[in-house]
């Protein structure tokens, strides 16, 4: 095990408080928890509706189901990214075309998605859904793709599944497009161990959303079974009865989850500040690396969520003390070798077996995507990361690229 890990939860007394009094109430699953945990989720970003659901993954099939994406139809996303994002596309029978991210970036290329939906539509394919990823936390252009959504009559669905609590043009990110998805996997900037929220002002998508990730059924069991639901539904029907209105899905967040969701979300701008803070300080301990062309680093963006800090290593920038160039695998393994723990965000989709073999036309096609994944490595970022353990990632950094040279 790394003595440096790449992520850790912040988890406090007040959030084993919360799990421990929702463990001892006798109400385990959706319920009063979940309710609250939406209402105030919704209330943090800004939106009408916010549905909390047991995974981003789930968000994201859910919100793509309920703008009507269906087999034959085609939804443009980055290769650059978890393939969450991807795989949802095919559970609803319907086509992945990956798109590029701009220059130094790792944000899908809005210019990119255009001549790729142009493509589709010549080729006879409906563009359903278009879902950028706002990769670390950085927002991605967004004016440009709701543009290009609205060309082509596609949905914008936003993976926000790093974004919160991020923010642009005066907004929430998540909040821009039709419905935006949040994750509160156990590394994310607030989390749940498992979980995620879909947040939309569309009424039509929340309803479609709060049937479907209960299987179909046209009320939950919350409302079922205790007062509070038998005042809000329909009064006359027994509190028995319910419809199955489709094929629905299990996606629904027990309480026990989303009352330690509550808690983190109370943390939210605390836990943000002190990402932030872990940044600022890489950002600062590495500048002259980055002077000298040996490194990019992330843009000190406002509303920037800090989910991740991808540094990028450039083609022949660094030298290790021995006199060799560093590249980016050797570097990830020379700081293992110290008890460094770091990722790589992401390893592309079209290089993964699955999507290399259906999509055998992305191949070769989306160079920003290929070279950023040759440079890309995630430092270790989170709320307890002490300043001394930070220090020692970025001494050894320095010291791995060869910094020393000429000091
Ligand atoms: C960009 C992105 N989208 C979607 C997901 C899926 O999130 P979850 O694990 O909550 O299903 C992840 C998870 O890490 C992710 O990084």
């Amino acid at each position: 095990m790394n003595a440096i890990p790449f992520a850790r939860p912040s988890i406090g007394p007040a959030e084993i408080d919360a799990v421990s009094r929702v463990l001892r109430s006798g109400w385990l699953t959706t319920g009063e928890q979940a309710l609250a945990f939406e209402r105030e989720f919704a209330a943090a970003v800004g939106s009408r509706h916010a549905l909390a659901v047991n995974s981003a993954t789930a968000g994201l099939h859910l919100a793509l189901e309920a703008v009507g994406v269906g087999p034959g139809d085609s939804v443009i996303v980055p290769s650059m990214t978890f393939t969450a994002t991807a795989e949802v596309v095919r559970y609803l029978g319907a086509e992945v075309v990956f798109a590029d991210v701009s220059p130094g970036t790792l944000l899908i290329d809005p210019t990119d998605v255009r001549t790729r939906a142009a493509a589709t539509v010549a080729g006879g394919g409906r563009v359903a859904a278009i879902v950028p990823v706002h990769l670390a936390g950085e927002t991605c252009d967004i004016p440009g793709l709701r543009a290009v959504a609205e060309e082509f009559g596609a949905a914008l669905i936003e993976d926000a599944a790093h974004a919160f609590p991020g923010s642009a043009h005066g907004a929430a990110l998540g909040t821009h497009g039709d419905a935006g998805v949040f994750s509160f996997y156990a590394n994310k900037t607030i989390t749940t161990g498992e979980g995620g929220m879909v947040v939309t002002d569309r009424d039509d998508i929340a309803d479609r959303i709060r049937t479907m990730r209960s299987h179909g059924i046209d009320r939950e069991a919350w409302h079922r079974y205790t007062a509070a639901g038998t005042t809000t539904s329909i009064t006359e029907t027994p509190h028995w009865y319910y419809e199955v209105v489709a094929p629905g899905y299990k996606y629904n967040l027990p309480d026990t989850a989303a009352a330690l969701g509550r808690v983190q979300l109370r943390r939210a701008t605390e836990l943000r500040e002190a990402r932030y803070r872990c940044a600022r300080r890489y950002l600062d301990g590495l500048s002259d690396l980055a002077a000298d062309g040996i490194v990019a680093l992330p843009g000190d963006l406002p509303g920037h969520a800090w989910h991740l800090f991808v540094l990028r290593v450039l083609p022949a920038g660094g030298r290790a003390p021995g006199g060799g160039a560093v590249d980016r695998d050797a570097l990830i393994a020379a700081l293992r070798g110290r008890g460094i723990g770091t990722s790589v965000h992401y390893i592309p989709l079209h290089h993964m077996p699955y999507w290399r073999d259906r999509y055998p036309e992305a191949v070769g096609r989306l160079p920003e995507t290929d070279r950023a994944f040759r440079e890309i490595v995630s430092l270790p970022l989170y709320p307890d990361l002490s300043e001394s353990d930070q220090a020692h990632v970025i001494a050894a950094l320095r010291e791995l690229l060869g910094a020393h040279r000429g000091e």
